[in-house]
């Protein structure tokens, strides 16, 4: 063998091992980006894949991880949010995806605005196929709303109810938007203060009372796990073509500016549990009491927000001299309401804001006592006395005078 040949055989198998070296770190390099950015086939896959329903297409044009530039909250997401961010918020929710393109459309622009809130502003929105939405668009400097927006898509994603307002899409191109079934008769707050609004008459806020309490009873007994509202109020119950009440913005619940500790709290100042404000635990009976504050703004045509419970309390000494709760209906109802209801509601009401909240009623058993009053409405009037509800330890007594029925056991 000469040293040409040596050469040769030399130079080749340096050059064999330089590639396979060349070709091994290229390999590691592609393993550790994709492992570092959790792509994976499958939600390759899932951001290809084109959904649709009826009314709605779902456009996966792209991975779910690059895209809305506009939004800065996305990077203060916990772990667990931002993995539900890569991956499950793309396939497991359920819900429909939209484009930018197809919801600016739907809105003329983003011209149509109905209403703004803490969230952002509110679209009315006409899709393709013709069904009326709202697009709900997320602040662009919200970080708080980024997370709710997550929390909204996933918690809306698998609930169902007649009285809520149900999420049909959402589309996370350029901002975060979601999208609701459209409620044409807007808010009950509107209803309740809007001189252009006919005043409700009483059977109407007994039904929407019943609807509301109906959709919360769903949140907390029907869905798994239990939802927490956080935030009822009269500007969060929207009303449907038929004045049928559904309850809206589960999960979004914003933060409210009392701030004395170093967390904060969340909900709308009125209608805060005062128990949650000092032991900062919110719970089923702070929902129970913000429903308490609302039924007494249905009853009264006042805002929580602007002395309310200083004037049910006035009512309640009054009370006392067994004049009723009749002094604190609302004027524009003219003296048109059956007393007795009256009575029984706002006698419930005044258990939901009790500051003890051990002894506030359960939303079960505050619907059993609103569709008990309502009943006789719908069949022959039937009348019934003294009923007693019993469940989760508590044992709440309603003095009906003058009716009969027999006595109620909880569902
Ligand atoms: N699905 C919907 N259909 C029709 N109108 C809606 C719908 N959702 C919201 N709106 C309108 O937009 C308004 C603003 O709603 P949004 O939930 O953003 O704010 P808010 O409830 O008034 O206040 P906050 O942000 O404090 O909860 C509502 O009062 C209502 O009039
Ligand atoms: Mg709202």
């Amino acid at each position: 063998m000469n040293e040409l040949q040596l050469g040769l055989i030399v130079g080749f198998c340096v050059g064999v091992i330089g590639g396979l070296g060349l070709a091994i770190s290229i390999k590691f390099s592609i393993m550790c980006i994709r492992k570092h950015f959790g792509v994976t086939d499958t939600e390759k896959q899932d951001a290809l894949e084109t959904k649709t329903n009826s009314c709605t297409r779902s456009s996966y044009s792209a991975n779910v991880g690059n895209n809305s530039p506009r939004t800065s909250g996305w990077s203060n997401l916990p772990e667990w949010l931002e993995g539900l961010k890569r991956k499950s918020i793309s396939s497991a929710c359920g819900i429909p995806k939209y484009t930018y393109k197809e919801l600016q459309k739907a809105t003329c622009n983003f011209t149509t605005i109905i209403g703004e809130g803490a969230f952002g502003r509110v679209y009315k929105a006409q899709m393709a196929c013709g069904r009326l939405v709202a697009v709900k668009v997320l602040a662009t400097n919200s970080k708080q709303g980024a997370m709710e927006f997550l929390t909204e898509v996933l918690l809306l994603g698998r609930l169902h109810h007649k009285n809520l307002v149900n999420l049909v899409g959402y589309s996370t191109e350029k901002g975060h938007m979601l999208v609701y079934v459209y409620m044409s008769n807007g808010s009950l707050a509107s209803h309740l203060y809007n001189e252009k609004n006919d005043p409700l008459s009483w059977d109407l806020r007994v039904q929407i009372a019943l609807d509301v309490a109906r959709g919360l009873e769903y949140l907390h007994y029907g869905a798994f796990p239990p939802i927490l509202h956080r935030d009822i109020k009269s500007s969060n119950i929207l009303l449907d073509e038929s004045m049928r009440a559904r309850v809206s913005d589960f999960g979004l619940s914003r933060q409210e500016t009392i701030n004395s500790q170093s967390f904060k709290i969340k909900g709308t100042f009125g209608y805060l549990d005062p128990e949650y404000m000092s032991t900062r635990t919110f719970t089923k009976k702070s929902d129970v009491y913000s429903f308490g504050m609302l039924l007494f703004e249905i009853i009264s045509g006042r805002n929580p927000q602007q002395g309310l419970m200083e004037y049910v309390e006035l009512g309640a000494i009054d009370l006392e001299g067994n004049i009723g709760w009749g002094e604190i209906a609302d004027s524009r109802l003219s003296g048109k309401f059956d007393p007795h209801e009256l009575n029984n509601i706002a006698s419930l009401a005044y258990k939901c804001v009790s500051p003890d909240s051990g002894k506030r009623p359960s939303m079960r058993e505050v619907v059993l006592v609103l569709s008990q009053t309502q009943r006789p409405r719908n069949c022959s009037r039937q009348h019934w006395q003294n009923f007693s509800i019993k469940s989760e330890g508590s044992c709440f007594e309603l003095d009906l005078s003058g009716t009969q029925e027999p006595p109620l056991t909880e569902r």
